[in-house]
């Protein structure tokens, strides 16, 4: 087992690329300085990095949504936290990619990133993932932009674990969300075979579902997943779920991890003002298992990934 915080460290990084995938997603790669290969090639899926894009000025005009036409002008004086979708960390380079939705004005502005432009982050961050090697079933649960860190996990999974089964369950609102996959649906339309590239490549089965059914199955990823367990009903000592997404996903997929006795892994999300323990602005309500009562626990320092059991879902 392993998910220890590896030593953090401000970094500069250069942009290799930054790709619009659909309207609202963008990938990012980001070549890090040499610095900071050994805290990276050490880091876990799950942990995050904070960017200060303060610096960055705002599109044209014309390329600023209308729903963000006031917002995007505010100040940014905080960085803002990214899950790592991979980490490519070998002799010479370290390389990180970010995939990223414009909801406000610090993506706004991170859409006029261009190759060779130098970004400030702070990272890798927070406590992430724990790996079991030991586990037959690694089930993933991803609902909206909460995919990037099982992607990456998918990844290393794939390498530290080569006898687990894993399987992931993808769900957004509709097609247009899931733009920021490798998405391939086939052509007959049967709806449920969708393949995404990202797991595909490392032979995992997906099961991809939309609230609309605009691929995929009809319905909350949470849904198909409770069919699978019902189906399949794994053992679940050999058994782990691992899920990123809104709360209230989260929460359902803690519900089903009590119901069939799989444990569970949640990767929360906060407003984070210094992702670093400081400020106190990402409060988790947790249980105190020696107490019984509850305690505060912090987003970006004790998470974002908890124990499903431990949160208390409000
Ligand atoms: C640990 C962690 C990992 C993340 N990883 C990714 C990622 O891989 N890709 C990605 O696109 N986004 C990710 N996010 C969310 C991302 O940080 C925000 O979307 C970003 O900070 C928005 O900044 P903004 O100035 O563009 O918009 P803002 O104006 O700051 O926010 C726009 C809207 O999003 C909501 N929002 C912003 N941040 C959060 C948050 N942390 N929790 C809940 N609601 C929020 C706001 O309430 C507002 O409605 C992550 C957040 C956390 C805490
Ligand atoms: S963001 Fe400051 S303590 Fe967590």
């Amino acid at each position: 087992m392993s998910n220890s915080p590896t030593k953090k460290g401000i970094f500069n990084a250069s942009v290799l690329q930054n790709r619009g995938l659909g309207d609202k997603f963008s990938r990012l790669s980001l070549e890090l300085e040499k610095k900071a290969h050994i805290p990276f090639s050490n880091a876990s899926a799950g942990q995050f990095i904070q960017i200060d894009v303060s610096n960055l000025a705002l599109p044209d005009e014309k390329l600023i949504p209308g729903e963000l036409s006031d917002s995007a002008r505010r100040n940014i004086l905080l960085r803002r936290p990214f899950s790592f979708a991979d980490i490519d960390s070998s002799k010479n380079s370290t390389i990180v990619e970010i995939l990223y939705c414009v909801l406000g004005p610090a993506t706004l502005r991170m859409k006029t990133l261009r190759t060779t432009d130098i970004v400030n982050l702070i990272g890798p961050l927070g406590t992430g993932f724990t790996i079991s090697e030991d586990k037959k079933l690694a089930i993933l649960a991803a609902g909206g932009m909460g995919a990037p860190p099982l992607i990456h996990l998918a990844k290393v999974l794939k390498n530290r674990c080569p006898n687990t089964e894993i399987i992931a369950f993808v769900g957004a609102k509709t097609k247009i969300d899931l733009s920021f996959f490798d998405i391939k649906t086939d052509k007959l339309k049967i709806k449920s075979d969708v393949i995404l590239g990202e797991f595909a490549k490392h032979n995992i089965k997906t099961v991809v579902s939309t609230d609309d059914g605009s691929v995929g199955f009809k319905g909350f990823v949470t849904e198909t997943l409770a069919d699978w367990l019902r189906k399949n009903k794994p053992d679940g000592k050999n058994a782990i779920i691992y899920t990123c997404g809104p709360e209230a996903m989260l929460s359902a997929t803690a519900a089903l991890s009590s119901e069939f006795k799989i444990p569970c892994q949640v990767s929360l999300e906060r407003r984070m003002a210094c992702g670093t323990g400081l400020c106190q602005s990402c409060a988790v309500k947790c249980r105190d298992k020696t107490s019984g009562g509850t305690l505060y626990k912090l987003c970006c320092k004790d998470g974002p990934v908890f124990w499903s059991d431990e949160v208390v879902w409000e």
